[in-house]
């Protein structure tokens, strides 16, 4: 095929779309300007790589694309897809953008379901599902269930996640799932920890990633984390297993918080794949006392 005089190649155009990216101050311009490319082809990597080498013409609404990601739209918002493990997760606004951080803390719910039957599990502020979704897709007969409390964020889950078969549920992560007080083998959260000072620095966090989805409460971001524990011990069987995403400046003082309470042991941190402490483990030794019964809506396909 020819192209008119003024068309870009595909090369050229991912070549400039590369530039005005680094102009706008997107941190991986070359893979994002590749990304979006892709996307609108629907082609693989390999596939454009290919191309790329090639006279192919950018695709229609390229330029378009490339605007938007310029303003600092999250890549995600505009492809409608995160990629998270195995899955892809339709995402959009309301909805927090899974992290790959978060895929060391899959791990580790999961090598700790090696050789359970039928582990019943919990995530707790499940945002797009990314965590609850990658457990019930990885672990067969595992038992998964999810909680978020925002309404948007929840609609995104129900998408992600009811294929999958986990039960959803629209509720407070402080008080949700009563009924299944002391019954799960392991409950998992990648809570809001960000201090209410702290606002994040990239436009793609700050003013795409909803708030309730990054910010703890008080002063030190701590409100939602500590209910997350309580929860926790509220919700496991003796012996079960709590593990918390939370920042690597937290680490210490989440580590002080379960031990304090005096109902877990082992308290562990474990490092992320940059080395950073950025997740703690516990398993309960002491049930917690019964909590308040909360309201809730529950969802299953
Ligand atoms: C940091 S995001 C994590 C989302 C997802 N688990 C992940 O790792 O990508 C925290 C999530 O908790 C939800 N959330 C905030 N407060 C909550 C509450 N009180 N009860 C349940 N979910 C809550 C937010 O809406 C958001 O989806």
């Amino acid at each position: 095929m020819t192209r008119g005089a003024t068309a870009p190649s595909l090369a050229e155009a991912v070549r400039e779309a590369t530039a005005v990216l680094a102009a706008a101050g997107v941190p991986s311009p070359r893979v994002d300007a590749e990304l979006l490319a892709e996307h609108l082809l629907g082609v693989g990597l390999g596939r454009l790589r290919a191309l790329l080498l090639g006279d192919s013409p950018a695709p229609d609404g390229y330029a378009e694309l490339v605007a938007e990601r310029a303003q600092r739209i999250p890549l995600q918002h505009i492809t409608g897809v995160a990629h998270f493990r195995y899955l892809e997760l339709a995402v959009g606004p309301g909805v927090f953008i899974p992290r790959p951080e978060t895929e060391s803390v899959v791990q580790l719910v999961i090598d700790r379901l090696q050789g359970m039957a039928r582990p019943k599990v919990v995530d707790l502020g499940t945002g797009s599902g990314a965590i609850a979704g990658s457990i019930a897709h990885e672990v067969p007969g595992a038992e998964v269930h999810a909680v978020e409390y925002s309404e948007f964020a929840h609609a995104w889950a129900a998408k992600n996640l009811l294929p999958l078969g986990v039960v959803l549920i629209r509720g407070d992560l402080r008080d949700a799932l009563p009924e299944h007080n002391g019954s799960f083998d392991v409950v998992v959260s990648n809570p809001p920890y960000i201090p209410a000072e702290a606002i994040p620095n990239e436009p793609e966090v700050a003013l795409h990633d909803p708030p309730e989805a990054l910010y703890g409460g008080g002063a030190d971001g701590m409100e939602l984390p500590t209910a997350a524990a309580a929860s926790a011990a509220r919700l496991l069987v003796p012996g079960g297993y709590f593990v918390m995403e939370h920042a690597e400046v937290q680490s210490a003082w989440i580590a002080a918080m379960l031990n304090r309470t005096g109902l877990w042991s082992e308290v562990t941190t474990h490092r992320d794949l940059n080395g950073k402490d950025r997740a703690t483990s516990a398993v309960l030794a002491v049930p917690a006392p019964l909590a308040d019964q909360g309201s809730q809506e529950v969802m299953k396909e």
